[in-house]
């Protein structure tokens, strides 16, 4: 049965519009609101620097140019790019795209360099027409996608010549059955990726209860667009992803969330090239 991929992304961001609770509190988790160690300590390290360092490297020698930052499933506070205006204050220009935005009531402080729109990141285009960005970031939001890969590409689209993307979370075997079966076509399609100067962080994690491959990826924008060697697959993929919350200290909760999300094929004469 074919997949009608514009109806699962409509369904999975009605889902994501309900379910928005658990890591959104994430800067909440060890101290109040504006507080902490934000993310400038938890995102992953890239080339032996802190993500953040790298953005500081692309900092427009003109004062009176700024950095411009999109973040992909922002959260509907932003706290990310809360941290960043926080480090550049106003050489900083931040773009939260993300399925729920607060209310203006629900937020305690307003940050002139932080706008956040409400809408699906598959659609990061027509959000966002014509802005172009020199960091694109996407934390703990790719699982939530019906179609990942195609939002990667998104992200590199974005990009300025030069400019840098953080994703964290994105799923290789759960998405790619052929992977799933047989782990060397995983080692071929990171080299792939290696190659074309994307750094690729492989670790385990569970996924529908087995153990399976996820990665952070960082890189660097080219010249040439990045086309990721993946093609849809037939069979649309069912998920449960089980949260914890961890949040409520004392009465911790877990919920499922569902949905559906579309299958790839890699497209293995690509691989070697
Ligand atoms: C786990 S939270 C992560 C938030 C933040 N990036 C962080 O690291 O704390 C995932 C967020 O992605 C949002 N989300 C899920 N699917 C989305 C979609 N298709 N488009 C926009 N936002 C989405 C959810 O509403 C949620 O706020």
């Amino acid at each position: 049965m074919a997949v009608n991929r514009e109806q699962l992304i409509q369904q999975a961001y009605e889902v994501s519009r309900k379910r928005y609770e658990y890591n959104d509190r994430r800067r909440l988790l060890d101290a109040p609101h504006g507080v902490g160690a934000g993310y400038n300590s938890l995102l992953p390290t890239w080339k032996q620097q802190n993500f953040m360092q790298h953005v500081d490297g692309l900092m427009p020698r003109e004062p009176s140019l700024l950095v411009r930052v999109v973040d992909f499933g922002s959260g509907p506070y932003g706290f990310f790019l809360i941290d960043c205006y926080e480090r550049w204050g106003n050489r900083f220009d931040g773009i939260g795209i993300n399925s729920r935005v607060a209310e203006p009531q629900e937020i305690t402080h307003t940050y002139p360099g932080v706008r956040l729109i409400e809408g699906d990141v598959h659609n990061a285009n027509r959000l966002i027409k014509g802005a172009s960005a020199d960091v694109v970031t996407s934390l703990r939001n790719i699982p939530y996608l019906v179609d990942p890969w195609k939002v990667v590409m998104i992200i590199d689209h974005l990009l300025k010549p030069g400019g840098i993307a953080l994703l964290d979370q994105v799923p290789l075997d759960a998405l790619i059955p052929e992977m799933e079966r047989d782990s060397s076509l995983r080692k071929l399609f990171v080299d792939f990726l290696q190659r074309r100067g994307i750094e690729v962080i492989l670790y385990e994690t569970a996924w529908r209860g087995k153990l399976s491959f996820e990665c952070s990826l960082a890189w660097q924008k080219n010249s040439e667009a990045l086309k990721v060697p993946l093609v849809y697959g037939s069979e649309p993929i069912e998920h449960q992803l089980q949260i914890v919350d961890t949040s409520q200290a004392l009465d911790p909760s877990a919920y499922d969330y569902f949905f559906t999300s579309v299958s790839y094929n890699i497209k293995r004469d690509v691989l070697h090239t």
